[in-house]
């Protein structure tokens, strides 16, 4: 009888266990300098899912690396390769963000404060594109956290916890986020799960050292894009191909006009350069609901 129930209960605990997309990978063993990083700056490649315990869609489509279990993620020994005083600097999806604070604890550090990321267009306005089920997320969490004691350096007194500035590829987080924390932690300086691993630090991560790291994103995603209604469009000659990294995060941004902002293919199609067919083949592929031609898109239909 209370067999049965503990199978039941692995049962269900095991039914929203998020699956992986891709397969998890052993993490190599951690950088070690002498006297501890004192500073550890850390972007974990959280496994997201939905209370079904399924990979919500949104996610699916941005599948881009491994991901790691939350257990897994705090079993990293880096209260071990730091120095007894150190700070950590730990982003953290919105959805996550428990999950970001006993990653925190778990490693040894105290939360104190955090830095927002404030994601903005070119025209300075809030970057509509993120995901997000109940608010479209334009702002990504950056905590903070202490291990012993110690203060922020100086500059850290005129830093304003706040990072304004242009998204860049899939989850690559803002440059300015080095020279902020160069200012106001003192080196030497790690980075987990590094991609694009930065001079005077020390990066550790599959990915740190990529030539082309697989979040990648090449046209229209480097910060210098053409820019209509908030959506960073590449322009592209009539049958150029574009990678699926490229086509994926393209036809997500076409859903968003289609369905959030009520275009139509043909005026999406005007709008961006696009032949009728490529606009179908991408909103086809960001699995939009397609509107019978000439109905009004559901929002502008609910006045
Ligand atoms: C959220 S991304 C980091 C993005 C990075 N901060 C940037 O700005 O581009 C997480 C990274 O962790 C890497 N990763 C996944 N599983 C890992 C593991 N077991 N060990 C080390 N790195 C891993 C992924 O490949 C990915 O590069």
């Amino acid at each position: 009888m209370c067999e049965d129930l503990f199978v039941k209960i692995q049962i269900a605990e095991s039914a929203v266990k998020p699956a992986p997309l891709r397969e998890s990978l052993e993490p190599a063993p951690l950088p070690t300098v002498e006297g501890g990083f004192q500073t550890v700056l850390a972007d974990p490649p959280w496994r997201f899912a939905n209370r079904t315990g399924k990979v919500a869609p949104e996610h699916r489509r941005l599948d881009r690396y491994s991901t790691m279990e939350l257990d897994d993620i705090k079993a990293l020994p880096v209260a071990k390769h730091c120095a007894k005083n150190a700070h950590l600097y730990l982003w953290v999806p919105n959805a996550m963000l428990p999950d970001g604070l006993a990653v925190m604890e778990a490693w040894g550090f105290r939360y104190i404060s955090h830095i927002i990321w404030a994601k903005r267009r070119k025209d300075g306005g809030p970057d509509g594109r993120g995901v997000g089920f109940y608010f479209r997320n334009v702002t990504e969490i950056l905590l903070f956290g202490v291990k012993g004691s110690m203060r922020t350096l100086p500059p850290a007194r005129s830093q304003v916890n706040m990072i304004e500035s242009r998204k860049r590829e899939h989850s690559r987080k803002p440059d300015e986020q080095y020279p902020l924390i160069e200012a106001c932690s003192p080196g030497p300086w790690l980075e987990m799960f590094a991609r694009h691993p930065q001079p005077g630090w020390v990066a550790w991560g599959d990915e740190s050292g990529d030539e082309a790291p697989r979040g990648a994103v090449s046209k229209g995603y480097a910060g210098g894009a053409i820019e209509r209604h908030g959506v960073d469009i590449p322009e592209l000659a009539k049958y150029e191909r574009i990678q699926d990294v490229e086509a994926d995060a393209l036809a997500a941004d076409l859903h968003d006009m289609y369905e959030r902002l009520g275009f139509s293919i043909r005026d999406i199609a005007a709008e961006t350069g696009f032949t009728i067919t490529r606009v179908r083949a991408l909103l086809d592929r960001a699995g939009a609901d397609i509107r019978p031609r000439g109905a009004v898109p559901a929002l502008q239909a609910q006045g």
